[in-house]
């Protein structure tokens, strides 16, 4: 496996949030714009789109058996997820820019993540008509998830204590921006642009072959019954979070005596954080700032 190249001081632990292009966020992901905003987006790259925690690592490593489980399997033991599907955006100077690492990448399709709202997006993937497929996760594990992130990622903001994160997580002054709009704003797309497949973590969770077999369906993926059945045993939580390539080990800036990266992998973790106060309240903003929009989540709670 590629061998990660910076320690945690390179990366200036704890930077703060600032307003980029009126949303807010780390200089880790704004510092290679140029490269970024540039990128040449090829017609088969896949865009993988997610707010931060929603099953951005789950999704990838679907796509990546999907594609390259059969016909690579030295890839899967040999790169970790984040070189396999490179992070579009991300300057943490742990890997080479996610831009210099796509450009590198040699397998048909690509695969890129990306945290961006639908507005940030580099305009190449929109001209090249790529496929992109977007994963939301309902907001209360959302901010859960999220949480316990900030807390062990010493590159991510002081995320303080847990009253103080949810606050924040409502004001949207979160790394790209506020849930609210990146749900909201990437399902708006998806209503002009057949080539977006909008897919929901709960869903997932509740019946994985089901979704999958609609994901295949978009991809133009016929799976044989054995392959499938193979990648939804290798993409199980525990699988995962034993395997040294899913599991973001050995990333210096991730503590995971604080947390691991792969922490639960359920649905409802919420009602372990939320007071009943808070859940009140949060449901009361949620309906104000969601009411007029087309998207539904079926599990708010
Ligand atoms: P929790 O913190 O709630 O456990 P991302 O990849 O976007 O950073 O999302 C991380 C979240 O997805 C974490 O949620 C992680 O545990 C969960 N996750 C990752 N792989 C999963 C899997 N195979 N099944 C269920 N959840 C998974």
């Amino acid at each position: 496996m590629l061998s990660v190249v910076a320690s945690t001081a390179q990366v200036s632990p704890r930077p703060p949030l600032f307003d980029f292009q009126g949303v807010s966020m780390i200089h880790h992901f704004t510092d290679n714009w140029e490269n970024v905003q540039n990128f040449q987006a090829r017609p088969d790259d896949i865009l993988i789109a997610t707010y931060p925690k929603a099953g951005t690592t789950w999704v990838s490593y679907i796509l990546e058996l999907l594609y390259f489980g059969q016909t690579d399997p030295e890839r899967q033991t040999s790169l970790s997820i984040y070189q396999r599907v490179p992070f579009l955006e991300s300057d943490f100077k742990i890997l080479p820019f996610g831009t210099e690492l796509a450009d590198k990448l040699t397998t048909s399709p690509r695969l890129i993540k990306t945290h961006l709202p639908v507005q940030l997006v580099p305009k190449s993937f929109w001209e090249q008509n790529c496929r992109v497929v977007y994963v939301a996760r309902n907001a209360k594990d959302n901010v859960v998830s999220y949480f316990h992130f900030d807390r062990m990622n010493l590159g991510e903001p002081e995320p303080g204590d847990w009253n103080h994160f949810l606050r924040r997580f409502m004001d949207g002054k979160m790394g790209f921006g506020p849930w609210y709009d990146h749900v909201t704003n990437w399902w708006e797309k998806k209503q002009t642009n057949s080539k977006i497949h909008y897919m929901f973590y709960e869903d997932m969770i509740e019946d994985l072959g089901r979704e999958m077999d609609t994901l295949c369906s978009f991809l133009g993926l016929s799976p044989s019954s054995e392959e499938k059945a193979k990648v939804m045993e290798e993409t199980q939580f525990d699988k995962m979070k034993n395997n040294k390539t899913t599991n973001y080990s050995g990333i210096p800036v991730m503590d995971f005596k604080i947390s691991p990266f792969m922490r639960k992998g359920k649905v409802g973790d919420w009602k372990n954080h939320f007071t009943v106060a808070q859940s009140e309240q949060f449901d009361q903003d949620y309906q104000a700032k969601m009411k007029s929009k087309t998207l539904k989540f079926r599990t708010l709670v």
